[in-house]
């Protein structure tokens, strides 16, 4: 092999992902030309959807998983990356002694894999929230991320991305880290979409690009009557209230909302509105579509497991955008 990974066209940087999920964030840098060898989940139904997807994955808590066990299962192979999303929820992991302090949290668990393998970047991707986050002492969660990274030797940037601005039929907006122990610069993708025509960019996609036909809908997918009233009568309660939240129509000339990991309920986060009494939910294949997996892409579960991953993943075109911006700094 070329040392010089600007002379190697077949250069495939390697990648560990922590949290990996069903494999949304993985599947987009693998289709940026990165060998993802490695995905870590504790929930067995998301490691076999990992697996059938041709990823190899260890199925157990983060926190019981030494570095040791991870060179092992990658036979000892450098990685340039090691990406993630840890759930925002552990910053309040419960049975610690500071239960609401991020340096307690699962959040540290990516921190002491990175320290481990030392990769030339690591990606952390997590919720708009984490932005203004602040422990119970009053000090902001992203300053204390910036300097637990440092301490261990890491360079970190981070920004609030939106997935309809990099091609996906989907306003999904996620705060992704990004960082390294090089000299290498940091770089966010730009914009390939906006919601204007303009010279520069193409139009966000909408929805529609992926919504069935009425027809080639299954009759369960569509709402009871009395589902229907419910939603009409929640969404005046809301409004009377001031609150927007309530069922969401889909705008068919516009990017989807975002799909949560709750969507499995009744579909409330985007139904497909024929008419006043023609309501359904997105079926698995729409949602998937929404989060821009391949149309061949295996999910392994029941319909409710299946949209929880779909809900929880990192759209695939948003992770392969930010892959490509890595790509380009570790082959400068
Ligand atoms: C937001 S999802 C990740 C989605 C993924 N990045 C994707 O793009 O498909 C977070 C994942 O963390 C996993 N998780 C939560 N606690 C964990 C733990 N203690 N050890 C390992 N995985 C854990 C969850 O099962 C879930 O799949």
């Amino acid at each position: 092999m070329n040392k010089n990974p600007m002379e190697n066209e077949e250069y495939r940087p390697k990648v560990v992902d922590l949290f990996c999920g069903a494999g949304g964030l993985s599947t987009g840098f693998r289709m940026a030309g990165f060998d993802v060898l490695l995905g870590i989940d504790n929930i067995p139904i998301f490691c076999e959807t990992f697996e059938k997807n041709d990823h190899q994955a260890i199925c157990g808590d983060i926190r019981t998983i030494s570095v040791e066990q991870i060179k092992q299962a990658i036979d000892n192979k450098k990685i340039e990356v090691v990406v993630g999303g840890p759930p925002c929820q552990g910053f309040s992991m419960a049975g610690r002694r500071n239960t609401k302090d991020p340096r307690n949290s699962l959040f540290m668990e990516f921190v002491r894999i990175v320290a481990g393998l030392k990769p030339k970047f690591f990606v952390m991707e997590n919720v708009p929230g984490i932005l203004t986050m602040k422990t119970e002492k009053g000090e902001l969660v992203k300053d204390i991320i910036f300097n637990v990274y440092k301490m261990i030797g890491y360079n970190v940037e981070v920004k609030k991305l939106n997935a309809a601005d990099y091609g996906v039929p989907q306003k999904r907006k996620r705060v992704v880290f990004i960082g390294t122990n090089t000299k290498k610069s940091i770089t966010f993708p730009e914009p390939t979409h906006s919601q204007k025509d303009n010279s520069n960019q193409k139009k966000w996609v909408p929805v529609s690009s992926v919504i069935k036909s009425k027809d080639k809908v299954e009759s369960n997918f569509f709402h009871t009557p009395k589902m229907i009233e419910g939603f009409v009568r929640r969404k005046k309660i809301n409004e009377q209230k001031g609150k927007g939240f309530g069922a969401q129509y889909l705008k068919m000339d516009e990017p989807s909302y975002t799909i949560s990991a709750r969507y499995w309920k009744d579909g409330s986060d985007a139904l497909v509105k024929y008419s006043e009494n023609e309501i359904r939910m997105l079926t698995p294949e729409e949602a998937a579509a929404i989060q821009t997996f391949p149309s061949d892409y295996k999910f392994a579960g029941s319909k409710r497991d299946i949209y929880t991953q779909i809900g929880n993943a990192v759209p695939c075109l948003l992770g392969k955008a930010v892959a490509e911006e890595i790509k380009k700094s570790l082959l400068k």
